[in-house]
């Protein structure tokens, strides 16, 4: 985990779902919705008390991203495609003001190999606001307040932001389970 690390139209192939999440063992449930659904379940406090949330990606396809809550805040969750690895993979240090490689920005479960995710904070590092998800690769996210742009894996390559989307500790205890909150799948 690098530096940046801190303690998820046309309903089609970019769905963006809100997944109000739970305490560890309570999958949080998804919705093909926006803006948010279910922000503050009687679980929030636990929330607030930065417990690890279970997420059951398992209904999250290639392409499509989503919203989750550790902590209060909201983090992206997005399965990339390959084609939005190669066009991340594409940029240089020319490109964009916090580099980082993009194998140090993705991860996945053991058990499948070839799916690759971003889970990173969905608050912009310049004010505070959610950007918005697009599908223009390397662009995966617009920020609606003052434009700042990240690619697919939520570095900042345009605008005002001055770092990447940083990234929270998480870790797939199977193929249809991610944990954010910890890198321990025990845990
Ligand atoms: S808050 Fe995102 S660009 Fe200002």
């Amino acid at each position: 985990m690098s530096e940046q690390t801190i303690n998820a139209d046309e309903p089609t192939r970019r769905d963006f779902i809100y997944v109000a999440t739970g305490m560890l063992g309570a999958v949080g449930a998804a919705a093909l919705a926006w803006p948010f659904i279910d922000q503050m379940r009687p679980d929030a406090a636990v929330r607030a008390a930065g417990q690890p949330v279970e997420i059951d990606v398992s209904g999250i396809e290639e392409g499509q991203a989503i919203i989750v809550t550790w902590r209060g805040r909201p983090f992206f969750v997005r399965r990339l495609t390959e084609t939005e690895i190669a066009a991340a993979s594409s940029l240089t240090e020319g490109d964009m003001k916090d580099f980082q490689p993009v194998d140090e920005r993705i991860g996945g479960p053991a058990e499948a190999a070839s799916e690759q995710w971003v889970v990173c904070s969905a608050n912009c590092t310049h004010l505070g606001c959610i950007p918005t998800t697009v599908d223009d690769a390397p662009e995966g996210w617009s920020c609606p307040c003052h434009g700042s742009v990240f690619d697919m894996t939520g570095r900042i390559l345009r605008g005002p932001a001055p770092i990447n989307l940083p990234l929270p500790p998480y870790v797939f205890a199977s193929e249809s389970t991610l944990i954010v909150g910890t890198e321990t799948a025990g845990a």
